[in-house]
């Protein structure tokens, strides 16, 4: 929707519908992470994580409500490539070590969500949004607990090593 931009203001709102077509990928990961984690934990943690991500689409939709702008869908080239880089590596792990492959997955989106989160926030301080600047955090805050747990998971799965699959 945008070909050039001139104020804060237009690359704020380009920023933030590529976070909303982040955060749709995300969605969209969570749920190829969950059908490919061998173990029950795994699964409840995407799952969990799926259900907040639900909800940080929302907030962003509610933040161009806030700021009185159309929604729009700017492109998230970087979790289209994790995405396509998780999906190879799945493809090419055994079952019982997937799981590790997941969990990186996962940090690694977390991790970018965050830093757009981050950003987003400084910009929305600095233009006095502070309801958008509320929405905003509680996905961060969201973002942030996703990857601590992600991270604690990441710690116990490489330490008890590979799981018995049947096959
Ligand atoms: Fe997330």
């Amino acid at each position: 929707m945008f070909e050039h931009f001139n104020t804060a203001e237009e690359l704020f709102s380009f920023k933030l519908g590529s976070a909303l077509s982040m955060e749709h990928d995300s969605l969209e990961m969570l749920g190829e992470l969950e059908q490919h984690a061998q173990r029950a934990e795994l699964k409840t943690l995407f799952r969990e994580h799926a259900e907040e991500t639900r909800q940080q689409i929302k907030n962003l939709e509610q933040c161009f409500q806030l700021l009185g702008e159309k929604v729009n869908d700017s492109p998230s080239p970087t979790t289209k490539g994790l995405s396509r880089e998780g999906k190879s590596t799945i493809r090419k792990t055994d079952p019982r070590i997937v799981d590790t492959v997941l969990l990186s997955g996962g940090l690694e989106t977390e991790r970018y969500e965050i830093a757009v989160y981050e950003i987003l926030i400084v910009n929305a301080d600095a233009r006095g949004a502070d309801e958008v600047a509320v929405l905003l955090r509680e996905n961060l805050k969201q973002e942030e607990a996703a990857s601590e747990k992600i991270k604690k998971a990441a710690r116990e799965v490489a330490q008890s090593g590979p799981v018995e699959v049947n096959k």
